[in-house]
């Protein structure tokens, strides 16, 4: 099925044609009921640019539009808004093309895949290993695995990429500090465990700070690391796999899937960039690349200091060394060429909105990416503390990204209990093990949900009892409300999944159009967020969606559905029901979080 949107498109473009006009036909779902389902906007924008009246216009565009298959006589409004209601009949054909589930894992509810499918790498997570991994590390993880479902549900080619910081400076004292505590790794490199990473930095850096020999060793531990010396190497590699242990132990908690590929692996494709720019610069008789106080530097155009001067990349340092700036662009081009990806969307803190803007300048300026590849920036704000400050402990440490997931789930526990022990659902009994599970999937539901719905610009404050609230857009009302109507088919007797196709679909009652309306948004729905990289556009969606059900499933606004006559009405509002599970299932899993039967 293709979305309501794209129908309505086609149908407005081919009206426009017959007058005359080309375009985009500019159609919104309406935000007022009053002006019909869907607007096109259209006529506004070129009347003005035709020297015609908008309202002219749309009235031409109208009269040739073939469309009351889909829609009752369209109306027109205001200056020129083309305003369409869809029939209920339309609505009926359209939910009954949708095909049954036969298995619950891979249901698409209908969606098909995207005509042009892509590949597109998808930089997310992305610590530094020299730390464990804070609640810093939540939003990239998150919004990244997030965008890159929903790409992959759309049927692109997704490549999940973990960049992250395995290689520079702090590995020298670590790997210092490493062997002299651990002088057993170099013979076992494989049994290297280091149950707290976050206090083995504190260590290191500590001796680092107070210790003069100590930071020598470091400082010679870098040059041994980096000139590929094995001993070191040895040790390195021990310490990034523990680090990456830690990592891994979080994304499959997450249900995260993700490639390890971080600097390091780029080290030998920086000599490559560099020798390839020193070349370029011989060549290039513009001001793009050329040697500053003795570092290697391009300046991608539109960039400068505060002083008004040119803002430079340094690809090479005046000591030699290489940048965080020089490994991505050795991975920039790794992922175009090599890996074949075309779009690139890199999921970090908007912090580093300015190094990505001038990589992807200088990249163009380079001709080393043209106008088919598209890298983007997909920045996020913070997220912050109850208070609106930074999220520090009490004593203004970083907090770990594990302690963070199991408070949440320690305090969904209760919430899980509480709503089994308060009589309001009698007869709930749940074993330990089965609390355990639940609390588990609705604690991070709801920190993942929590996340999702804020828009990526802003920063959020971090506050487990609103996300862990059974009331507005939050996990755990999403997971009810899917856990409710998956009840209302053991309550009916029936297995939602497998309820007849015949008698068809047939909405009728003013809540049960507007369920079906929702419904049937689901696909422009995921266009948008995977169009725009918006979460939130899906968790508003889906909230909605919830809304509708809960007024149709309503005693009084609504519908009644287990006991309705005659049985084809009651099998019809089954098969609303099931279908509202099925699209409520489908999208919270795009955000990257499992349902729940009962709760
Ligand atoms: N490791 C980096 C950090 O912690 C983030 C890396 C983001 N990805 C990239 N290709 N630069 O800040």
């Amino acid at each position: 099925m293709r979305s309501i949107v794209e129908q309505l498109s086609q149908r407005v473009r081919t009206a426009m044609a017959q007058v005359g006009v080309e375009g985009d036909p500019l159609i919104r779902a309406s935000q007022d009921e009053k002006f019909g389902d869907y607007q096109s906007n259209c006529a506004m924008g070129l009347a003005k640019k035709l020297g015609r009246k908008p309202r002219d216009l749309a009235t031409a565009i109208v009269e040739n539009l073939n469309i009351d298959d889909i829609c009752d006589p369209p109306e027109i409004a205001g200056p020129g808004f083309i305003n369409l209601r869809l029939k209920p009949e339309f609505l009926a054909r359209s939910l009954e093309t949708i095909p049954p589930c036969l298995d619950a894992d891979v249901d698409r509810v209908g969606i098909e895949p995207a005509a042009n499918p892509q590949t597109i790498a998808i930089d997310l997570s992305s610590p530094n290993l020299a730390k464990e991994m804070h609640v810093g590390h939540l939003r990239s993880t998150v919004i990244g695995d997030c965008i890159a479902r929903i790409l992959e549900f759309e049927g692109h080619t997704v490549l999940r990429e973990n960049h992250v910081g395995d290689w520079g400076t702090q590995f020298g004292m670590l790997l210092a500090h490493l062997r002299s505590v651990r002088p057993d790794v170099l013979d076992k490199p494989d049994d290297l465990v280091i149950e707290d990473l976050e206090s083995f930095y504190v260590e290191a850096k500590t001796r680092f700070d107070a210790d003069e020999e100590f930071k020598r060793r470091s400082r010679e531990t870098v040059v041994a690391l980096q000139s590929g010396d094995p001993v070191t190497r040895r040790l390195w590699q021990a310490f990034c796999r523990e680090s990456l242990r830690h990592c891994h132990a979080i994304y499959d908690r997450l249900d995260v899937k993700i490639v390890d590929r971080g600097e390091s692996c780029y080290m030998e494709q920086m000599d490559e960039v560099v020798g390839r720019l020193e070349a370029m610069m011989k060549e290039r008789t513009d001001d793009f690349i050329r040697i500053s106080e003795g570092a290697l530097c391009l300046f991608p155009e539109g960039f400068k200091t505060r002083d008004g001067e040119p803002l430079p990349l340094i690809a090479r340092k005046t000591d030699g060394g290489y940048n965080y700036v020089t490994s991505d662009i050795a991975t920039l081009l790794d992922r175009t060429q090599r890996l074949g990806a075309t779009r690139i969307i890199y999921v970090v803190g908007l912090a580093q909105k300015q190094h990505f803007d001038m990589l992807f300048a200088a990249m163009r300026r380079a001709g080393w990416i043209d106008e088919t590849v598209s890298p983007v920036h997909l920045g996020f704000g913070n997220m912050l503390g109850s208070t609106g400050k930074p999220f520090k402990t009490r004593e203004g440490g970083t907090i770990k990204l594990k302690d963070l997931l199991d408070e949440a789930v320690a305090r969904a526990r209760q919430v899980v209990v509480n709503a089994a022990t308060d009589g309001t659902k009698p007869g709930r009994t749940f074993s330990e093990k089965q609390v355990d599970e639940i609390a588990e999937r609705v604690g991070l539901a709801a920190i993942k949900y929590f996340d999702l719905s804020h828009s990526l610009n802003s920063d959020y404050r971090f506050d487990l009892d609103t996300m862990l609230s059974l009331e507005g857009n939050t996990a755990p009302y999403m997971l009810y409300a899917y856990a409710r109507i998956r009840s209302i088919g053991r309550k009916a007797g029936v297995d939602l999944a497998a309820l007849p196709d015949k008698p068809p679909i047939l909405p009728e009652h003013p809540s049960e159009i507007a369920l079906a309306k929702k419904l049937l948004q689901f696909a422009e729905v995921l266009d948008t967020a995977g169009g725009e990289l918006r979460p939130n556009a899906l968790t508003d969606y889906l909230f909605d969606l919830a809304k509708s059900f809960s007024r149709f499933y309503d005693r009084k606004l609504g519908v009644r559905v287990i006991d309705a006559s005659p049985e084809s009405v009651r099998l019809s509002r089954l098969r609303l029901c099931d279908l509202t599970a099925r699209v409520l299932r489908c999208g919270l899993r795009l955000l990257g979080i499992e349902t729940v039967e009962q709760m």
